[in-house]
């Protein structure tokens, strides 16, 4: 009887952890979008791009530990997350580097002032977003 309380309790403290991920990351992922919109306000007005790496270095926190944010069993509660990035862990985690290789290069042109660059970068940064979205997050349930 205490054996079956005990595992009651471990359970639904799993539950509880794995609930707290999922809201890690789906912070994270909403500061994301601000951020593009930050970066995407400065290059329509073609205005300086080097404050924006500050920016760029804070997005790159989230995406180069995001993996971690998504440990085995968080695939369920209030998550969007969907089963292929546990069952194609490897798809994940490589949509996921290119995601921080194209933040580098984004850097790059901000740094150097370079708004063409920097625009045509923020292009495939979105790109890639879309693309993770399409394959590893489903509809809101
Ligand atoms: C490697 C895959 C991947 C990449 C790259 C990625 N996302 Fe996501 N994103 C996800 C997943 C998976 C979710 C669903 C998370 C959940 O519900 O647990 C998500 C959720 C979101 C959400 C919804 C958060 C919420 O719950 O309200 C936003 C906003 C978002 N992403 C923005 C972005 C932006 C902007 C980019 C590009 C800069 C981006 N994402 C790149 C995988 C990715």
């Amino acid at each position: 009887m205490v054996t079956g309380i005990a595992v009651v309790l471990c359970a639904t403290a799993g539950a509880a952890v794995a609930q707290d991920v999922i809201t890690q990351r789906r912070d994270g992922m909403k500061n994301m979008g601000r951020q593009m919109e930050a970066i995407k306000a400065v290059t329509d007005a073609r205005g300086d791009t080097r404050p924006l790496v500050e920016r760029i270095d804070t997005m790159l926190a989230l995406y180069t530990g995001l993996p971690a944010l998504f440990p085995a069993g968080s695939g369920t509660g209030e998550t969007r997350a969907l089963p292929a990035i546990w069952s194609d862990r490897a798809g994940f985690e490589q949509m996921d580097a290119t995601m921080v290789t194209q933040l580098g290069v984004l850097r790059a042109a901000a740094a150097a002032g370079d708004v063409a660059a920097t625009t045509a970068a923020y292009g495939q940064v979105g790109a890639t977003c879309v693309a993770c979205h399409r394959t590893y997050r489903g509809p809101a349930r």
